[in-house]
């Protein structure tokens, strides 16, 4: 049990989306975990409960009055209002296959499974190993030619953006447009940027991946994305929509988890 003066100078409730909070967050999960299971915090625009303890959470997933999918409940806030519809590329960020309930994450999740073969894992991870040598001969050079080197900027930056890029065979030529829409994912959403990016970036980012699926229809290649284009059960496809979504959910998912678990 740690002593609660321990935690007399944090921020209450917290602010999950705040640097303060990013740079005491051991602290901020222990005071939780002892003090306040269910704790009240900020998040973006709104509000979240964090439930930290392992039993509390297990009992909420199985829960089935607890939903992933926000749009059956009101999350309207200020600077949201329910009745503004959201750009359509916006929705598609927001509510993909990890914020879907059953039965729909069951469908979206065996149809997407059949791109994630054990196959083009294998494939895949040896291309990834090819890169992180690269990436790593190359910070050494540096490291060695300066004296020192980030290993967030030589390497862990790089990793995520060309792992996907990989994943969804995106060539160099194109990169440019798909990096745009990769920081407006990720880096888009605090502050007045959220309404450029909602108008602008992530429609542009949607725009050029619906042109990437025309492209795999007439050429399929050898990645996930034409994958989950062919991608058939029992009859059933992902639709188009679903496609661009699930681009989004890799992107949102695999950069920062990937980024902070190498420099954490
Ligand atoms: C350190 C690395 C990672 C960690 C710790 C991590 C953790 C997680 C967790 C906890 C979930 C479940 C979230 C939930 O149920 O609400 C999840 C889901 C998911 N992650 Fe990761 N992840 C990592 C890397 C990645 C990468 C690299 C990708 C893709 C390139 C990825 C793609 C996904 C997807 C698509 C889902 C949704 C699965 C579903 O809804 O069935 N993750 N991840």
């Amino acid at each position: 049990m740690t002593n609660p003066q321990t935690f007399i100078n944090l921020q209450t409730p917290p602010d999950l989306t705040s640097k303060e909070f990013a740079n005491n967050k051991y602290k901020y999960f222990e005071w939780m975990r002892q003090e306040a299971p269910v704790a009240h915090c900020k998040y973006v625009t709104g509000k979240a409960y964090v439930v930290s303890r392992y039993k509390d959470c297990v009992t909420l997933l199985n829960d089935s009055r607890v939903v992933r999918d926000n749009r059956k409940i009101d999350t309207s806030s200020p600077l949201l209002p329910s009745f503004i519809p959201l750009p359509k590329s916006s929705e598609l960020l927001l509510h993909s296959m990890i914020g879907s309930d059953e039965p729909d994450h069951k469908r979206l999740r065996s149809l997407v499974h059949q791109a994630f073969t054990r196959k083009s894992m294998a494939e895949l991870s040896d291309r990834i190993e090819k890169l992180t040598n690269n990436l790593l001969d190359k910070a050494e050079a540096k490291s060695k030619a300066q004296g020192s080197v980030n290993l967030k900027e030589a390497y862990a930056l790089s990793i995520p953006v060309n792992v996907i890029q990989e994943m969804m065979g995106i060539s160099d030529e194109d990169m440019p447009r798909f990096y745009e829409g990769i920081e407006a994912v990720i880096k888009g959403f605090s502050g007045v940027r959220i309404i450029l990016t909602m108008l602008w970036d992530l429609p542009r980012l949607s725009n050029f991946v619906r042109e990437l699926i025309d492209r795999k229809r007439e050429n399929p290649g050898n990645d996930m994305l034409t994958g989950l284009i062919q991608a058939e059960e029992e009859g059933q496809k992902l639709s188009e929509d679903e496609i661009v979504s699930m681009v989004f959910l890799i992107i949102a998912a695999g950069y920062q988890t990937t980024v902070h678990l190498i420099t954490n």
